[in-house]
């Protein structure tokens, strides 16, 4: 996640011991078995997923660590949630099948550095410990763990690209179409489930800040301007803890897809992020602005999320 760092502070996911891991290995085993007998009696050299392998070694690798652990559950929620935004995305594109299969293996994979992350460094704080997108690329291609969850190379370098570049602020111009849809689509995705996490989550819990601090702070004026160019808020001009809300809410200026707007109208997220309920006069104020500013973005962007917005708004 980009712009969008999570709680602070946390405790550490403990690796559970080796004896807990056999069952989980076994099942791999017999599950990845089970697709290389479907590819022989395919007979198809396409790249095949068998969603319940990927699923399977998933598990079993997650298993790894602390599952009773809100934070790791939360993540896993979340990927699962991802890995079913991409599969809608890419669907609604009019991709091939083997597209759409390929844009879910993404999602499933996306954060995959997110737990090696809490576990050494306590933290989802890309900014106070490690970039997790790169780090789920080492542990996929440098510790050969994509291996476990298919078997063929064709689409490394795609898969390589979108999980690296997940969470980037802007993707680099280098990439060609074909990657940059996936890329797109990921981005997407994540940044749809980033709103169901922000109002699922106590805010407090999410930046690590206390109530008062959330509640009496003022957006910070570079933060507004960014929100008024219509794009995600750079990491280094966020100053007070308000400022995460609304870097939150400009995540959905990102969004590239006619059916992702259609999500965001649909999940009611937006919609809660923008009634956030300071206790400050004055931010109260900063926040019909960025409501206005939204609903204008949305008029022109995606029609149906902004009737969605007018419907739920207090302030009209
Ligand atoms: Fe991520």
């Amino acid at each position: 996640m980009a712009e969008v760092e999570e709680k602070t502070g946390m405790e550490q996911g403990q690796l559970l011991s080796q004896s807990k891991r056999q069952p989980g290995e076994k099942k791999i085993g017999e599950a990845l078995e089970k697709e290389r007998e479907y590819q022989i009696q395919k007979g198809s050299p396409a790249p095949f997923i068998g969603r319940e392998h990927v699923k399977a070694v998933f598990q079993e690798y997650t298993s790894r660590y602390d599952c009773e652990d809100e934070k790791i559950r939360l993540k896993v929620e979340h990927t699962y949630r991802v890995a079913q935004l991409c599969e809608d995305i890419a669907e609604s594109l009019g991709l091939s099948q083997e597209d759409v299969e390929l844009a879910w293996l993404i999602g499933i994979l996306h954060d995959i550095g997110r737990f090696e992350q809490l576990r050494q460094y306590g933290t989802f704080s890309d900014a106070q410990s490690i970039d997790h997108a790169q780090y789920g690329v080492k542990i996929l291609f440098e510790e050969g763990k994509l291996r476990d969850y298919i078997s063929f190379y064709e689409k490394d370098e795609i898969i390589k690209a979108a999980i690296w570049n997940h969470s980037a602020y802007r993707l680099p111009p280098e990439l060609d179409e074909k990657t940059l849809l996936f890329c797109r689509i990921i981005r997407d995705a994540d940044k749809i489930d980033i709103l169901k996490v922000t109002c699922d989550v106590p805010l407090e819990s999410i930046y690590d800040v206390s109530s008062q601090a959330l509640y009496q702070s003022q957006v910070t004026p570079q933060v507004m301007d960014a929100f008024f160019e219509h794009h995600a808020i750079l990491r280094s001009l966020k100053k007070t803890p308000v400022d995460n809300v609304v870097g939150h809410v400009a995540l959905v200026f990102e969004l590239e897809y006619t059916r992702s707007y259609e999500i965001v109208a649909q999940q009611g997220y937006l919609n809660q992020l923008l009634q956030f309920s300071t206790e400050n006069p004055e931010t109260k104020k900063q926040f019909v602005e960025l409501r206005h500013c939204m609903e204008e973005y949305l008029q022109k962007t995606c029609k149906a999320a902004a009737e969605t917005l007018e419907e739920g708004c207090d302030d009209h």
